[in-house]
């Protein structure tokens, strides 16, 4: 690449993710152009230039990928074939290979057995009718998914045991998908996740580990450092770096991990900055999208250690049911950082933002983060 100042960076999707990576690359003097098919995007309106075309729009892909020199994405379900179109015109960081065998549960079950990456033990079933055998091997309780498309719980059964099982409700529940994947329901001691940068050069950095809370599949809370024993987190960090080099992934692979007492096992992977590294934006040295968006120009790799122990809590549209949360409740706590997304409408599970707590205790940061989140119902 030429010169850093005026490289325009392409990212494929809109969301809040594009958002926040736009706003730190801003500040190494990038400009962005956003792909989303959704016009009026939260991305799209920081962005320098943005395109609302399908991702099947092969002549405006063509045209997004002309306009751009190097590319990146924030989006795991952007098509391949659209991800491969952009590959052949510029850089795409995430590489196409490492975004299939991510944004699909049969293909990243796959690679991590291949692999020998500890996960839970899977089964990969084509339709209902698969279902009693798959159930069976993998043993109950288990969780059936969908192999593609499925977010924040979205497209998950969770079957208790094999009596008076229904494989045609559960099809039908997820939405009758193309396939999904059968896992044993793991009884895990919690959650955690690890965040890697990976250069051109393929040098590695972790953030710290976050330990994470979810409340209805979804992630509530991240608290960092995460209170596992030291080897845990060394575990997590050397598990998250095989599997970026792995993937050979440029820019971030965001790793989410159960704690058993078997070990750390894989549960999901994405190639890009994840919802529980947003604590790294106070956190931490460098943020996870400043160091994306290292990574992707091409750049060196930024410090990733822990400034101060760090909370932070989602901010979902359930919170907007009375009109606009008590932000001003929020923040009467001055170590408490706001991020919102200006995404508009807040509907039920819609991430529309986030907050961070930092205190020289770890302890003291969850209770001022919890006590924090009740303010904001005023
Ligand atoms: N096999 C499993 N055992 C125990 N809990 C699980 C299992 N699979 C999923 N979960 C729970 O459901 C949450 C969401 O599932 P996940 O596979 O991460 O899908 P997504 O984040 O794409 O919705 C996980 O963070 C975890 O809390
Ligand atoms: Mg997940």
């Amino acid at each position: 690449m030429k010169t850093l100042e005026g490289t325009t960076v392409g990212i494929l999707g809109g969301g809040q993710l594009g958002r926040m990576d736009i706003l730190a690359g801003r500040r190494l003097g990038l400009r962005f152009c956003v792909y989303e098919p959704a016009p009026g995007a939260t991305a799209s309106r920081v962005a320098d230039e943005a395109f609302a075309h399908g991702y099947e729009d092969t002549e405006a892909l063509a045209r997004f990928a002309a306009a751009v020199d190097v590319a990146t994405l924030e989006f795991e379900n952007v098509p391949r074939a659209a991800a491969e179109l952009v590959a052949a015109q510029v850089p795409l960081r995430p590489n196409p290979h490492a975004l299939s065998v991510c944004q699909h549960r049969s293909r990243e079950k796959a690679f991590l057995a291949e692999h020998g990456f500890p996960c839970a033990p899977f089964e990969v079933v084509g339709d209902a009718t698969a279902l009693p055998e798959a159930l069976a091997r993998v043993g109950t309780p288990a969780v059936v998914k969908t192999a593609a498309f499925g977010y924040d719980g979205k497209g998950q059964v969770k079957v208790p045991d094999l009596e008076a099982l229904d494989p045609d409700a559960i099809w039908a529940a997820l939405g009758r998908p193309h396939g999904a994947v059968v896992e044993r329901w793991i009884h895990h001691q919690g959650e955690v996740s690890v965040v890697c940068a990976r250069g051109v050069d393929g040098k590695t950095a972790c953030f710290p580990m976050a330990e994470n809370v979810h409340v209805d599949h979804i992630l509530h809370m991240s608290i960092v450092p995460a209170r596992v024993p030291e080897a845990v987190r060394e575990e997590g960090e050397a598990l998250a770096v095989r599997l970026a080099e792995a993937l050979d992934v440029v820019g971030l692979l965001a790793v989410e991990l159960f704690v058993t007492d078997a070990g750390l096992l894989v549960n999901e992977m994405a190639p890009r900055p994840h919802n529980s590294g947003h604590y790294t934006l106070e956190g931490c040295a460098v943020s996870q999208f400043e160091q994306h968006m290292r990574a992707v120009v091409g750049l060196p790799l930024g410090d990733p250690s822990l400034l101060t122990p760090v909370v932070m809590v989602n901010l979902l549209g359930e919170l907007w049911a009375d009109g606009e949360p008590d932000f001003a409740g929020l923040l009467a706590d001055p170590s408490v950082a706001l991020h919102l997304y200006d995404k508009g409408a807040a509907k039920k599970g819609r991430k529309m933002g986030h907050f961070t707590v930092r205190d020289r205790e770890l302890g003291a940061a969850v209770t001022r983060a919890e006590a924090a989140f009740l303010r904001l119902k005023g």
